[in-house]
């Protein structure tokens, strides 16, 4: 059990990655965002901080961000800036003050002696690049990365060092078809060698690993992180449900919360096309 820890920490660097990226209220892009290292005894990649700039006026709340890497000096952040909360932390500067409260929340199976299959879709490549420095074995691990805009908005040169990484950019539906299919490949390749399977990314593509998963049986856990929002449980906008394979069996069947059951669930104990029952007023 990692306990969580309330921490004031400072800014010592925040990157743009990559080229901005044209949307409809303006230019938007990626950011790397390093904190000092929190005084934390141990954490596991899949878990996330809530963090909130000390000086902020304009948002009073914390919001749930994955954990990207944890260094001996710095806790890194890979940010994308999506609406006006992201743009905020974009706009921090070195010097600047945040308060974080982590490690929360579960973290991704590790196994040295397993073939260990990484999916990742976008944004959701965060995550692994701590996996990939602290496992014990990087050999094990080869990553698939999809992803629509260029690989240069992403950190993967740095994840290429630790293990072998495939890289497909899709900007047609054609090509998304083609990154499934060689999703649904390497998930037969690691379902033969017996291996494990861990997913991050938007809830379509966590959708399709999911009922793969479940089609091919291979042990597989995801990180749905997208759902949170207040990451405490209290405001129930991050309900999964579960399937009848949930360890607890009073539970089976029934919405559970993202953030203080997850964010990392084994596939085969949600249900991710039950529809989440409407909460009474
Ligand atoms: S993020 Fe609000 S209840 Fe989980």
């Amino acid at each position: 059990m990692i306990t969580p820890v309330r921490t004031e920490l400072t800014v010592t660097d925040n990157v743009p990655f990559g080229q901005p990226v044209p949307g409809p209220e303006g230019e938007r892009r990626f950011y790397a965002l390093t904190l000092e290292r929190p005084a934390w005894k141990s954490w596991k990649p899949g878990q996330f901080i809530m963090i909130r700039p000390l000086s902020c006026q304009e948002s009073i709340w914390a919001r749930p961000m994955s954990i990207c890497r944890v260094t001996s000096q710095s806790l890194v952040l890979f940010i994308r800036v999506v609406g006006p909360g992201t743009d905020r932390f974009s706009r921090l500067k070195s010097g600047d003050k945040v308060v974080v409260w982590g490690p929360l929340g579960t973290g991704f199976e590790m196994r040295s002696d397993t073939p260990t299959l990484l999916l990742a879709r976008g944004v959701g490549i965060a995550p692994f690049a701590g996996y990939a420095d602290m496992h014990p074995d990087p050999s094990s691990l080869t990553m698939l990365f999809g992803h629509t805009l260029p690989s240069s908005n992403y950190p993967t040169d740095a994840m290429a060092a630790r293990m072998e990484v495939e890289s497909l950019h899709d900007r047609t539906p054609e090509e998304l078809d083609e990154f499934h299919r060689v999703m649904r490949l390497r998930m037969q390749e690691y379902k033969e060698r017996e291996g494990i399977c861990l997913a991050c990314g938007p809830m379509p593509f966590l959708k399709k690993v999911w009922k793969t998963a479940i089609e091919l049986d291979l042990p597989t856990q995801l990180l749905l992180e997208e759902r949170m929002s207040c990451g405490i449980g209290a405001c129930l906008g991050c309900s999964t449900m579960t399937s009848k394979h949930w360890p607890d069996a009073v539970r089976a069947g029934l919405p559970v919360q993202t953030c203080t059951s997850g964010p990392v669930f084994w596939a085969r104990e949600l249900d991710l096309e039950a529809s989440i029952p409407a909460r009474r007023a």
